[in-house]
């Protein structure tokens, strides 16, 4: 049994820096995407665009068969000059992290008001917002409902820049899902590798399955199959693949949150697919619907392609390099499916 994936996309990568960059950045394309889209939430953060530029080039240089799609950092730091600037080099898009909900946030929004002109400015220009959509924890806000409680400010914005295309990242509950489906064609939403597996039990006491949004209840994780099986071009891949070395998830008070997927991303969408009875849309999901969002011609991903197979997977305990080691999600467990480059 084999499926023809065509080039598919990762819409949502850390490939962080220095060691860590070096050992997850080639794995992008080992996982099974050529084109993936990347995160910005460097320290310091990549909030001009220079900085941006060089991040690209040292990406590029690490392993070049992605293409990788680029970010800026929303902070203050960030004037419509900088989208028009953004633009003619060709960054795709803008990360909001709201202050504090998750790894390297601290620079983020507190409100949104300040920034309408540069989401105006983005919405002339065609370029995307990428939502991490969580309310901060304050009064009764806590990780189980940061999701819902961001909502009303999704809709808000879509409707105030109705042509600004917005992506609800690694959407985790069936709230989530339900909004993005009441939006208008220009809102859509990204969905990991993780979160069609994980629930709110997964995470309790194991570090390595904790992320931001954390994974909620079985019936937000069904809607979540549901939504990446249906074909439904507003759900599409990215697997939020966010490495953190060994320590930081084992040591200290609290673990780091993230959950690294990119080694075998592919195979776990496959799995989940696999698992749910239907395989019929995971080329929708993992290829066809996130490079009509970004609008990503398939002739500039080069010339192979993904085929999947059916063939054991085995999921190393760890992978290293220089002194760094990062914990796989289901280390030591074999996937049924396999990607090859043909
Ligand atoms: C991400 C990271 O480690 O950079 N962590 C996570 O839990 N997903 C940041 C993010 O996307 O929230
Ligand atoms: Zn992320």
């Amino acid at each position: 049994m084999s499926i023809d994936l065509g080039r598919p996309g990762d819409f949502h990568v850390h490939l962080r820096d220095g060691a860590m960059a070096e050992l997850v950045t080639p794995q992008v394309h080992s996982g099974g995407a050529s084109v993936c889209y990347v995160m910005p939430n460097l320290v310091p953060p990549l909030d001009n665009v220079p900085a941006v530029l060089d991040y690209h080039k040292k990406l590029q240089a690490i392993d070049n068969r992605p293409k990788y799609l680029m970010s800026l950092y929303l902070s203050p730091n960030i004037t419509p000059e900088t989208i028009r600037e953004a633009k003619s080099k060709n960054i795709y898009g803008v990360k909001c992290y709201p202050a504090g909900v998750t790894t390297n946030s601290a620079h983020g929004v507190g409100s949104y008001e300040p920034f309408f002109p540069v989401f105006a400015e983005m919405e002339k220009c065609d370029l995307v917002l990428n939502l991490h959509g969580e309310c901060p924890s304050t009064g009764n806000i806590n990780v189980m409902n940061a999701e819902p409680e961001f909502l009303p400010t999704l809709k808000m914005l879509h409707q105030r820049f109705p042509k600004l295309r917005i992506i609800l990242e690694h959407c985790t509950t069936r709230a989530a899902v339900e909004a993005v489906k009441e939006c208008g064609d220009t809102v859509a939403a990204t969905i990991t590798c993780h979160h069609l597996f994980l629930t709110v039990d997964s995470w309790g006491g194991n570090a390595f399955n904790f992320c931001k949004p954390v994974a909620k209840f079985p019936d937000d994780r069904q809607a979540l199959i549901d939504a990446a099986t249906s074909g439904s071009p507003k759900f599409f891949f990215g697997s939020d693949s966010a490495p953190h070395p060994l320590e930081a998830k084992t040591k200290g008070k609290n673990a780091s949150a993230g959950v690294f997927t990119q080694n075998a991303s592919i195979a776990y969408i496959a799995e989940a697919f696999h698992q749910s009875g239907n395989m019929e849309n995971l080329k929708k999901f993992v290829t066809d619907n996130g490079k009509k969002f970004y609008k990503i011609d398939d002739s500039e991903l080069g010339k192979e392609t993904v085929r999947l197979v059916k063939r054991p997977n085995k999921i190393p305990e760890v992978i290293e390099h220089e002194g760094v080691v990062v914990v796989p999600f289901m280390a030591g467990e074999t996937l049924e499916y396999s990607v090859e480059w043909v």
